[in-house]
């Protein structure tokens, strides 16, 4: 049996036997648990190890409104007010079990070992009573506290005041769960897998690693062009590992706050040790490059050589943080910004076979009438994941504004057609190019300005 009582009847079980055990800390309680039972003024717990301002402070105390935070269900007293063992306090709202030993049972007799194991307080009350129900199990399954958008954001909180705002511009931290797509959304080359599939080994195989002295582990940089799943993979990562993901952009780096960069920076790794286990992104790594070539200003140089320095200093195996770089432009990379990364992912434009895939995977929730993924795959020769997902987008919104939401393979077609069409206006040279496309009603799409010719400002326009 499921349903609202057996989870509501799970939840006060685990607030009471949380709230008489000390020896169980926050990593085990359920996540929405967690969260239903966070304060921020309580007590940081040294037990997460790691300082919060905030935590969860015993007894847990069950109201409806924890009851719904925690697993969903408005009115909750509705659901439980029909057992015999369960009473609501008119004064204070509380919610609790008036026979704690009729409680259990009631709960004993309707469980399963799968549920205790995604349950660590409960796995370990019950561990004697369930085949197959241990402890370790399920802590090792439940999601650590530090992946938790309440506890992240208490850290960041104590970490910045408000006068620390540029900080924000230049880091930004997801919870995993809020990440949306997860590699099962991606279509990925051998290679990519072969490389991620080594990476979860590192990470799992942690201390093993450290005690043979291979520390070297845990930089990857991923390399390709524009729209290829650089980014999307790397954040799949995290939710798929169920690790924070701070996003690092350093092209932030060039904003206004100059005086404070190399702090800024260095604040960025600090957030990233104090979140650990995490994986730490930094995007446009070619910035990094691009700055120590050029003569840039003063302070952009010191935040350069400061992240280069603290990229050298962190370690998978000591500080439990995963650094992926990406870019689009390694030939931009110098030799001392390349040799900090132990592994070159490659994000290659999709072939045949990989395209054919991605337009599987797009429009998995989809119904397309004679779908021809493998047809479309051959059509579409040079396009990337991103420019896939973007040929879908036109056909749904074509589709929509003749009020259909069944597409047909035709639809895929011309959007496909559409697509190219807009690819020749972006290659197009407006200054001296075809001059019809400058006409109203060919093309007026200003996104053509996004390739840079360097000197096309300094000429004057053709046939103006
Ligand atoms: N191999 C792929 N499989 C499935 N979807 C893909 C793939 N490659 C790209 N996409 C889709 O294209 C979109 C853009 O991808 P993403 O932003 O990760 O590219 P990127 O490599 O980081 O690009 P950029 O270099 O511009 O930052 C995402 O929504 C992603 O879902
Ligand atoms: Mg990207």
């Amino acid at each position: 049996m499921t349903g609202p009582a057996l989870d509501i009847v799970e939840f006060m079980l685990t607030a009471r036997v949380y709230s008489d055990n000390r020896e169980l800390d926050p990593g085990d309680l359920p996540p929405p648990y967690r969260r239903a039972f966070w304060s921020a003024d309580a007590e940081p717990d040294e037990s997460t190890g790691r300082p919060a301002p905030g935590g969860i402070e015993r007894p847990l105390s069950v109201t409806a409104t924890t009851i719904t935070e925690a697993t969903g269900y408005g009115h909750p007293w509705d659901a439980i007010s029909g057992l015999m063992f369960t009473e609501k306090k008119d004064f204070s709202g509380a919610i609790e079990f008036t026979d704690l030993g009729m409680a259990e049972k009631w709960y004993r007799e309707r469980t399963t070992a799968e549920r205790l194991l995604s349950n660590p307080t409960l796995a370990l009350y019950f561990e004697e009573d369930f085949e197959g129900v241990d402890y370790e199990t399920a802590l090792a399954r439940n999601r650590p506290i530090h992946a938790d958008r309440v506890w992240i954001d208490s850290l960041l909180e104590q970490m910045f005041d408000e006068e620390d705002e540029e900080m924000l511009d230049l880091v930004e931290v997801r919870a995993p769960e809020e990440v949306e797509m997860t590699l099962d959304d991606l279509v990925l080359t051998a290679d990519q897998e072969g490389e991620i599939l080594k990476i979860v080994k590192a990470i799992e195989h942690r201390d093993y690693l450290a005690s043979i002295g291979l520390r070297e582990i845990g930089k990857l940089l991923f390399v390709g062009p524009p729209g290829t799943g650089k980014t999307t993979s790397a954040r799949a990562l995290a939710h798929d590992l169920d690790l924070p993901f701070v996003e690092v952009k350093l092209s932030m780096i060039t904003s206004q706050y100059l005086g404070e960069t190399a702090k800024n920076v260095d604040k960025a790794f600090e957030v990233a040790k104090r979140l650990a286990p995490c994986i730490f992104f930094m995007d446009e790594f070619d910035f990094v490059a691009k700055t120590r070539s050029s003569d840039e200003h003063a302070a952009i140089k010191r935040a350069v050589n400061t992240l280069l320095k603290s990229i050298d200093e962190i370690s998978l195996i000591q500080d439990e943080v995963l650094l992926i770089g990406a870019t689009n432009h390694p030939d931009q990379l110098d030799a001392a910004a390349w040799r900090r990364f132990d592994e070159i992912v490659n994000f290659p434009k999709p072939d045949h076979q990989m395209r054919a895939d991605i337009l599987r995977v797009i429009t998995r929730q989809m119904e397309i009438v004679d779908f021809d993924p493998e047809a479309l795959a051959e059509e579409t020769e040079g396009l990337t994941g991103s420019d896939l997902r973007l040929v879908l987008r036109e056909a749904v919104l074509d589709a929509l504004t003749e009020e259909r939401t069944t597409l047909t393979q035709g639809d895929l077609e011309d959007a496909v057609a559409g697509f190219e069409e807009r690819d020749n206006l972006k290659n197009m040279d407006m200054m001296n190019g075809d001059p019809d496309a400058l006409i109203a009603g060919n093309g007026h799409d200003s996104h053509s300005h996004d390739h840079d010719h360097a000197h096309a400002h300094d000429r004057p326009a053709d046939g103006t």
